[in-house]
């Protein structure tokens, strides 16, 4: 499961960035959600009590909680995820739930804009992979999936997106239950697309923790 996990797409991408973020110096954590056992936000609202105003922690006591801990301390938040049916997977969702509802209040400043516990500028990243090629314009120019990137900019900030289309799935194509992906193409995709990905993924680590 472990060695499954290291050689999948999203994994390599995650521990590009955290190499570019080493590599400048920047202390990361780095966590295979899949790993851990978590539910999503369960709607206990504790986060959003009175006391808890000054304190932008997720309360929920499962694996997820140490984790969130560091998160909502940390200076920059990268966030991996394959692209299931058209979304992000359940546990990025759930992770995300978490991690906004613990910063995030039902207060508005004067202008307007909702109040986020966080007082620093977070910078943030998602990174995308997926199976189908970035000429199917799948997402429909991609808007498809900046509505927790824009959440994610509100109550952290600035958010960025890598897209790793075009992903190779299985190590061999032949064995598989498969018309719709020609296995060539995918060993193609993987020598020269996927290197070119996880040079952007070690860059945005860079830039991310610059
Ligand atoms: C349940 C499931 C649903 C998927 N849905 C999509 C999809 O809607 N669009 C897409 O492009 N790829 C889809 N894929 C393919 C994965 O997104 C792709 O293979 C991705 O690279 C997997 O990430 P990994 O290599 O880190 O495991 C799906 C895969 C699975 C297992």
């Amino acid at each position: 499961m472990q060695a499954q996990e290291k050689r999948a797409n999203t994994a390599q991408l995650c521990k590009k960035v955290a190499d570019g973020a080493m590599d400048n110096g920047a202390d990361v954590e780095y966590f295979d959600l899949y790993s851990y056992d978590f539910k999503g936000c369960m709607s206990c609202f504790s986060c959003h009590l009175k006391k808890n105003f000054e304190n932008p922690l997720c309360f929920w006591r499962d694996d997820l909680k140490e984790i969130l801990k560091t998160c909502l301390n940390a200076d920059a938040i990268v966030l991996g995820t394959p692209i299931y049916y058209g979304s992000i997977s359940s546990y990025a969702q759930a992770f995300l739930e978490r991690l906004l509802f613990a910063a995030d209040t039902y207060l508005i400043d004067e202008d307007g804009n909702r109040v986020s516990k966080i007082k620093k500028e977070v910078k943030t990243a998602m990174i995308y992979t997926m199976n189908v090629p970035k000429e199917m314009d799948y997402f429909n120019g991609e808007d498809q999936l900046a509505i927790m990137r824009g959440y994610l900019s509100a109550i952290f900030g600035e958010c960025e997106a890598l897209y790793a289309y075009d992903t190779k799935q299985f190590k061999q194509y032949s064995a598989y239950v498969n018309n719709m992906f020609d296995a060539e193409h995918k060993e193609e995709s993987e020598k020269i697309q996927f290197p070119k990905d996880l040079e952007k993924a070690y860059k945005l680590g860079q830039r991310i923790s610059g």
